[in-house]
């Protein structure tokens, strides 16, 4: 029976809410009423075959790209659905990082994939090590799938060892899939999306997490256009079209994106500072320090995870994620860039469990 459901997000969609939720992965909503949009930039229905031109553009220029090799998803979601879809048959050999985030593993068990992973150890940082993926890859491999920032770490990878992935993959005549959905938290000297290291990469990503703007679906690939074109075709047998007026808002969105990303910005770098004093002020958990992001991965160093989360929400009204879902079963994961107030409480209320915990 092939996998057709996601434990995680069943998850996050019925019980990962909480008074103080440090269960999220993505920045606060950014207010519709702050883009200063007027109704009439709107209309219901508008000319979007194989994508809506002005969206092709800005999106295009906004990456360096040409709009040839942009395939307009509904969010990342579904542009990691389609490239894989397109790029893999059941049963092709698929290298994926471990830990990851879980709906990668679920849709590429969907897609009946043959997965093996590569380890992005804790004990190495979670570091991608290119020798751990040559450890792995064989001629039958068909693709080798990565998260940048990595989810649930948040650590940034060297574009030195995307190269050697992407040699790697060039050798055997496989593709890199790079999910950079949280790419664009690293505020300062953003990386240029990997795309752009060799035509075996293909990007996904989206306006979601880093930008607040999750409701207007507006995610993409990036991929040559021979492999674009595929990737519409299938997107013919799914959603098809997408909502109008969520086009003409995303270009918008995307012509004031530097406006919407200072306001999350601020929010996650006092987050961040917040997050370092509590790291530094309790040693009952680890986690690699990182400099860029919006979650991270703790483990906890005595005691059972399930127990501390649970009382963790039932006596401090907190939520974090369970580590289960990265396959790390003695951590949890925590989120920034939502509302500094909340985040500094949730952390106060997990440090009062660890102090019981730990003694
Ligand atoms: C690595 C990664 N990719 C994709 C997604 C989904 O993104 P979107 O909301 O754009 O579909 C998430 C959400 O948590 C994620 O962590």
């Amino acid at each position: 029976m092939r996998q057709r459901h996601s434990d995680y997000m069943l998850w996050a969609k019925t019980q990962s809410r909480a008074k103080f939720n440090l269960a999220t992965s993505g920045v606060g909503s950014f207010p519709l009423r702050e883009l200063s949009v007027t109704i009439d930039q709107l209309e219901i229905n508008g000319d979007s075959t194989y994508g809506y031109a002005p969206l092709q553009h800005a999106i295009a220029k906004k990456c360096g790209v040409d709009p040839d090799c942009v395939v307009h998803a509904a969010g990342t979601s579904m542009a990691n659905h389609l490239a894989m879809a397109t790029l893999i048959n059941p049963g092709d050999e698929v290298l994926l990082e471990q830990p990851t985030y879980e709906l990668l593993t679920s849709t590429l068990l969907y897609l009946g994939a043959a997965i093996k992973r590569f380890s992005r150890s804790e004990e190495n940082g979670y570091a991608l090590d290119p020798a751990e993926v040559r450890r792995v890859i064989t001629p039958k491999t068909r693709l080798i799938v990565l998260t940048n920032l990595h989810n649930p770490s948040s650590v940034l990878v060297p574009e030195l060892a995307l190269l050697e992935v992407g040699e790697l993959a060039r050798s055997v005549g496989a593709h890199v899939l790079v999910d950079e959905v949280y790419l664009d938290a690293v505020y300062i000297n953003t990386p240029r999306p990997s795309f752009h290291l060799g035509p075996e990469f293909i990007v996904t990503t989206s306006l979601t997490k880093v930008y607040g703007l999750s409701g207007l679906r507006c995610g993409w690939i990036l991929a040559q256009p021979d492999l674009a074109r595929p990737m519409w075709q299938l997107n013919d047998l799914f959603a098809s079209i997408p909502a109008h007026p969520a086009e003409l808002l995303s270009v918008i969105a995307l012509e004031n994106l530097d406006q919407v990303c200072q306001r999350a910005r601020k929010i996650v770098e006092h987050d961040r500072v917040l997050l370092a004093e509590f790291l530094s002020n309790h040693k009952s958990v680890s986690t690699p320090r990182t400099e860029f992001g919006t979650t991270a991965i703790l483990r906890l160093v005595n005691g059972n995870v399930d127990q501390f989360l649970c009382r963790l929400r039932t006596e401090q009204e907190t939520s974090a994620v369970p580590g289960c879902f990265f396959e790390l079963p003695n951590h949890f994961r925590i989120g920034m860039g939502v509302d500094t107030e909340m985040f500094r409480e949730g952390l106060k209320r997990i440090g009062k469990i660890l102090d019981t915990t730990s003694k």
